[in-house]
């Protein structure tokens, strides 16, 4: 079975498991990026928001189940809001109304989602749950002014077939993941990725305005940075180590690893910038890196273990039936305890962070 992504979110509901509980380090990235961010929106917005303006929308592609996203389009509203208020004069405003269009996989969580949204007491917004993948279109043509997504494009829409092929000379032989050390497998990779995000790019030009924005943000490769110098590569290289040790126990099998492979690619900045620039249904507003907020401190294994385990349990029980992560994710931990990561040495992935405009 080859791995797509199709049917994979996040960890659902709010046990201590879940990824509304383990979304912190992704939070924490979305609110460093923030103020820059709402100045190239205040900055660029080319929407006349004229008193008669009726309704603004709003899309986040990739929302999964919360908080992160209520963080992020309330940021927006309150941009847009403060843009409103310099356009028009004080006392003829009438308020914008808006409308939120939330975004994800058929399969996430979308009554967790729901559910934990800000009491409407305290809401800007009409919500709206749009289940399907991002990688088509999921929304009317000319109809958002703003869409967002954040920490989603790394996840391809499938793992390219020949890495989980053991007949084929990009077979991701020994890796569970694409890090850069065989040749043919991150070519395949790319050329995955390569048609993602045109898929994607084409799908949000066709439902933003013209004029419209869309901010990204996620973690891409510096330059010449391979994902396996990195402690996020090494941390999923140890995860693929552990499943062979389970897989000598008999808990699992080495035919089941050996035609496992995550639909995940991180690109390095310049082919990201490139790929963007190629599809050209929009211009570059702004695009910039950072290191994390946290990368200067030592995560503690407890935490790098939630927060793999958080992103990967959907797709490892798919591929590996249940009662495995429990198994899976206490050797991650116990492996990291005997050989804890150094974050001195490792390289890093860093932030970036992105606002397109709709030609
Ligand atoms: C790491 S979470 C990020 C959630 C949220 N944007 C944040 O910043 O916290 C990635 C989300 O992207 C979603 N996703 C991945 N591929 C997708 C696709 N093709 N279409 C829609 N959603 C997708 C996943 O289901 C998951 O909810």
């Amino acid at each position: 079975m080859s791995t797509s992504s199709h049917l994979y979110p996040m960890s659902s509901g709010d046990d201590q498991h879940s990824y509304i509980h383990n979304s912190s380090y992704q939070k924490v990235a979305i609110s460093g990026a923030e103020e820059k961010t709402r100045r190239c929106i205040l900055e660029k917005l080319d929407l006349q928001l004229s008193s008669d303006f009726s309704t603004f929308r709003i899309a986040d592609f990739g929302c999964s189940t919360g908080p992160n996203t209520f963080h992020v389009v309330q940021s927006i509203i309150d941009t847009v809001k403060s843009r409103h208020f310099k356009e028009n004069n004080e006392h003829s405003l009438v308020p914008l109304e808006f409308q939120v269009f939330f975004n994800d996989h058929t399969t996430n969580d979308f009554n967790t989602l729901f559910k934990t949204q800000p009491p409407s007491s305290e809401r800007e917004y009409f919500s709206v749950g749009v289940p399907g993948s991002f990688y088509g279109r999921v929304l009317p043509r000319n109809s958002i002014h703003i869409g967002h997504t954040s920490y989603t494009t790394h996840w391809l829409s499938k793992a390219p077939e020949h890495v989980c092929d053991k007949k084929s000379i990009a077979w991701n032989k020994n890796y569970i993941q694409c890090n850069n050390l065989l040749e043919e497998v991150t070519k395949a990779y790319k050329v995955q990725f390569i048609e993602d995000m045109d898929a994607f790019l084409d799908a949000r030009g066709e439902e933003l305005v013209p004029g419209g924005l869309m901010t990204i943000i996620g973690e891409c490769l510096p330059d010449g940075v391979s994902l396996y110098e990195t402690w996020q590569g090494f941390v999923m290289d140890t995860i693929g180590d552990c499943l062979m040790d389970m897989a000598k126990s008999g808990i699992t099998s080495e035919e089941k690893i050996d035609v496992f492979s995550l639909p995940v690619y991180f690109p390095q900045f310049s082919e990201l910038k490139g790929e963007i620039e190629r599809n050209g249904s929009f211009t570059i507003e702004l695009m910039e890196t950072t290191s994390h907020p946290l990368e200067g401190m030592a995560l503690t294994n407890e935490f790098i273990t939630s927060t793999f385990r958080a992103f990967l349990t959907t797709i490892i029980e798919k591929h590996f039936g249940d009662g495995v992560v429990d198994e899976l994710f206490d050797r991650l931990a116990k492996k990291l305890y005997k050989h804890p990561i150094d974050f001195e040495m490792r390289k890093k992935l860093v932030v970036y962070y992105i606002v397109l405009k709709r030609k």
